[in-house]
């Protein structure tokens, strides 16, 4: 898709990825609506592009359904949709976890994801030809075991990953494309941010033991910075990849990954047939 001269959402446009998406997407020349739950973070990233912040949540289906026509009338239908806020509970496995827990990462990161893409729907069709839609997911949603257990997060990544491909083949012929930022450690300030925003209903989420929970020194020689994700999501769409990754060495984690699966299902089964 062409990016100059078009317009671009992104949600969780306030803060991390989302921010430097916003940052690299006005640097090539589109218009672009920062959305958030958290409006002083949105408007602060919109003040630097000169442009507006939109105050959004992404669980709420009604919430988004508002801030998109508002887009619509303000900037024009929009060419590029970055379905990208998301959230992350403290490390963990995936037992015992409150439902409380389970519901905030679901409903952040697999429904916002769903109610962002509904939304704007229309606005894209529009647009077709031109028209493409980012969705961050994450390593985590494509192979599990990497360096800490993240528990329910793990699981809601692999929804949203499975929800992408969905995506990818219902949009496969109307000229809308689709990728998924599947990003490996970045340095953004998400722990800190998932408990401030978690609401309060669903009980308070323990803040980070620190300010930059990325916690061991080990996780944080893993990074890379937002700006360097941003990068990676804007070569992957000019390039029309579905998966983009954020680090040089995914690629074969995950084929060591799927290959152990293939060598594992080899020779299991029956023969399909009906009249067997
Ligand atoms: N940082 C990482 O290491 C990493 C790794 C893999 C995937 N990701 C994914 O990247 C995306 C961006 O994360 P980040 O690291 O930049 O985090 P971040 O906390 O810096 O930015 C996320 C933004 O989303 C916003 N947000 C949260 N809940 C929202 C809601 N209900 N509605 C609207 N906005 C909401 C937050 O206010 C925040 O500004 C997330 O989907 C995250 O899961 C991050």
């Amino acid at each position: 898709m062409k990016f100059s001269g078009g317009v671009a959402a992104v949600t969780g446009g306030g803060s991390g990825i989302g921010e430097a998406l916003c940052l690299a997407l006005a640097d090539k020349g589109m218009k672009v609506a920062v959305m958030d739950v958290d409006t002083e973070r949105a408007n602060a990233v919109a003040e630097r592009i000169n442009t507006r912040g939109y105050q959004v949540d992404v669980t709420d289906r009604k919430s988004l359904e508002i801030q998109a026509a508002q887009v619509e009338d303000d900037l024009g239908p929009i060419n590029l949709l970055c379905a990208n806020a998301g959230v992350v509970m403290p490390f963990g496995s995936a037992i015992d976890r409150k439902d409380a827990d389970w519901q905030y990462v679901m409903s952040v990161n697999l429904f916002g994801a769903i109610h962002t893409v509904d939304a704007f729907v229309g606005q894209l069709r529009s647009n077709a030809g031109n028209a493409h839609v980012l969705v961050t997911s994450s390593m985590g949603g494509l192979v599990v075991g990497g360096h800490i257990p993240l528990g329910p997060y793990t699981v809601s990544k692999y929804a949203c990953v499975g929800y992408c491909e969905e995506l990818k083949a219902a949009f496969a012929d109307e000229q809308i494309g689709v990728s998924m930022l599947v990003p490996g450690v970045v340095a953004t300030e998400i722990m800190h941010n998932s408990s401030e925003t978690r609401p309060v209903e669903l009980g308070r989420q323990a803040p980070p033991r620190r300010e930059r929970d990325y916690v061991s020194p080990r996780l944080a020689t893993m990074a890379v910075t937002p700006v360097q994700a941003a990068e990676s999501a804007l070569a992957g769409i000019h390039n029309g990849r579905f998966y983009i990754p954020t680090h040089l060495h995914d690629a074969a984690r995950l084929d060591a990954h799927y290959q152990a699966i293939v060598t594992e299902m080899r020779g299991q089964g029956h023969e399909a047939g009906l009249d067997g």
